[in-house]
């Protein structure tokens, strides 16, 4: 606060992503005494920060940064002037799961938060607080103070972790009202100190009760357990449908039953065809990989299998398709609604559409994608990339490949299912919803199909119309108990 006569607390963060963006923007806003500027390698991503099309979708985001940009918020490429400035370093860089050597396929490659931390100890000039907000493994927190008080020319590191809980498409809300804040810190008396710090910068709209303050792996571990459980969550209800479908019980009663038990809940219970995003898968498979470096391999297998039954539920909803159709997709066009890995948002990592489709193109089907928020760019570079790549700073990303020639990109959902076979909905966007299926049935070859891999549509008045429908976990169509999905 410049009127007590203390120096203003500048904010730098490293990382201009869906992580960093958002909480810098929020952070920002809340509080006005502080400067945040937000940094990053990628040259096009701060440019867009810049502008009027911001590189990320997000309910609420655009307001945010209208409001601060230019007045304590800043987005800027000079990441060495802004990290020498700042009291307090966020780090919210890639962290890709390593794709050769040790860990490969599990572990998380710290290449990029190695080289943030080696560039803080380089231009460091005064004390500094460094916090954690990628997901890291246990114990990486560890490693940075090791590298930064190797190299510290006398001048002390504090690192924090402070792992990020918002949930793309409601980031904003979110982060206005988290359901905690959590800091990990040392135990020594310049650690608490360290922690007080951050806290104080929380403290300008988060209620105190809810800022949780620990030590510096169980923050780190807390993340991890976090996404573990809530995966498991879908994995659950997920394992669930296929016993349904099998049986004839209808998944959304289930989850509702189950979940009006206190202990239970009813959020994160809707079955689907996956999870996906850049987190869930990536955050086990470390955690996995830490349990078996720990010779703990019953528990790495028991987190393995959430993964495998996700799996699963992309395959056999791939099954499904090809199995109802006459056991053949090839040559038939398929429209694909939805992309994102859920609604309100345009990322699509880790989606689980990126299997659904690719599933389908083995078979070759000729799809025709809508998404009202990704781009055909970024649908032929997730179509066309191998796995594990897209967790890399952008400008180090694969050209844009030459596109997929079994699939065409179109801007509206009409378009896509026009002449085809059959529809998929892989994303659960409220439009699709709404949509005028009788229009969409007469425009279609028949029979024609509805594959609802979210449970959104009304299967009643679908059928009515004619369609024949799948919907995940419900009871099964008389046409496609005939035509078993076998793995
Ligand atoms: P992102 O890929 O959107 O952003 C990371 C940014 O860091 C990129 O723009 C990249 O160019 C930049 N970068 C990489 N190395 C750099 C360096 N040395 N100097 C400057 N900039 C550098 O990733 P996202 O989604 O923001 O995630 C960041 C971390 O937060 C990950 O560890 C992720 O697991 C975690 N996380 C993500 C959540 C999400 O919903 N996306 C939620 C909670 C945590």
């Amino acid at each position: 606060d410049l009127k007590s006569g203390q120096k203003m607390v500048k904010i730098c963060c490293i990382g201009a992503g869906y992580v960093g963006g958002p909480t810098m923007a929020v952070i920002a806003l809340k509080c006005p005494s502080i400067e945040v500027a937000v940094v990053d390698i990628s040259v096009s991503r701060i440019t867009a920060w810049n502008s009027d099309q911001l590189p990320i979708y997000e309910p609420g985001l655009d307001e945010v940064v209208k409001q601060c940009r230019g007045k304590n918020l800043f987005f800027s490429t000079d990441v060495e002037k802004h990290v020498f400035e700042a009291d307090i370093i966020f780090v919210s860089v890639n962290t890709p799961t390593k794709t050769r050597g040790l860990g490969a396929g599990k572990a998380a490659d710290l290449t990029y938060w190695e080289s943030a931390a080696r560039m803080i100890a380089d231009v460091s000039k005064s004390n500094k607080i460094v916090v954690e907000k990628s997901t890291v493994p246990v114990k990486t927190a560890e490693a940075i103070e090791k590298i930064l008080t190797h190299n510290s020319k006398g001048i002390n590191y504090q690192i924090l972790s402070n792992p990020e809980f918002l949930a793309e498409g409601t980031a904003i809300q979110d982060l206005f009202n988290p359901d905690r804040v959590l800091i990990g810190g040392r135990e020594t008396p310049e650690g608490q100190k360290a922690i007080q710090a951050l806290k104080n910068v929380y403290a300008h709209w988060v209620p105190e009760d809810r800022i949780i303050c620990t030590n510096l792996w169980s923050a780190e571990l807390s993340k991890l357990a976090a996404n573990a459980f809530l995966a498991q969550r879908i994995s659950s209800v997920n394992a669930m449908s296929a016993l349904c479908e099998a049986t004839g019980a209808d998944v959304a009663q289930v989850s509702h039953a189950v979940g009006k038990d206190t202990r239970i809940g009813p959020k994160f219970l809707n079955s689907s065809v996956g999870f996906g995003g850049s987190c869930f898968q990536k955050d086990i498979l470390n955690l996995v990989y830490i349990c078996e470096c720990n010779g703990l391999a019953e528990v790495a297998n028991y987190w393995k299998q959430v993964i495998k039954v996700n799996d699963y539920q992309k395959s056999r909803f791939v099954n499904r398709v090809v199995s109802s159709m006459f056991n053949t997709v090839s040559g038939k066009k398929i429209a694909i609604l939805g992309f994102a890995f859920k609604k309100d948002t345009g990322d699509t990592r880790e989606t689980p559409a990126i299997d659904v489709c690719k599933g389908l193109m083995g078979d070759k089907a000729q799809l025709s994608i809508y998404d009202p928020q990704v781009t055909e760019d970024q649908i032929q570079r997730d179509l066309s990339m191998n796995k594990f790549d897209w967790d890399h700073p952008i400008h180090l990303q694969p050209m844009s490949p030459s596109s997929v020639k079994q699939v065409s990109v179109v801007w509206d959902a009409y378009e896509a299912t026009k002449d085809a076979h059959g529809l998929c909905i892989l994303t659960e966007w409220d439009e699709f919803k709404t949509l005028d299926y009788q229009k969409i049935y007469d425009n279609m070859q028949k029979p024609a199909f509805v594959f609802d891999g979210r449970n959104i549509v009304n299967m009643k008045k679908l059928r009515e119309i004619g369609f024949i429908v799948y919907s995940i976990g419900k009871p099964l169509d008389p046409w496609l108990k005939d035509m078993p999905a076998v793995a």
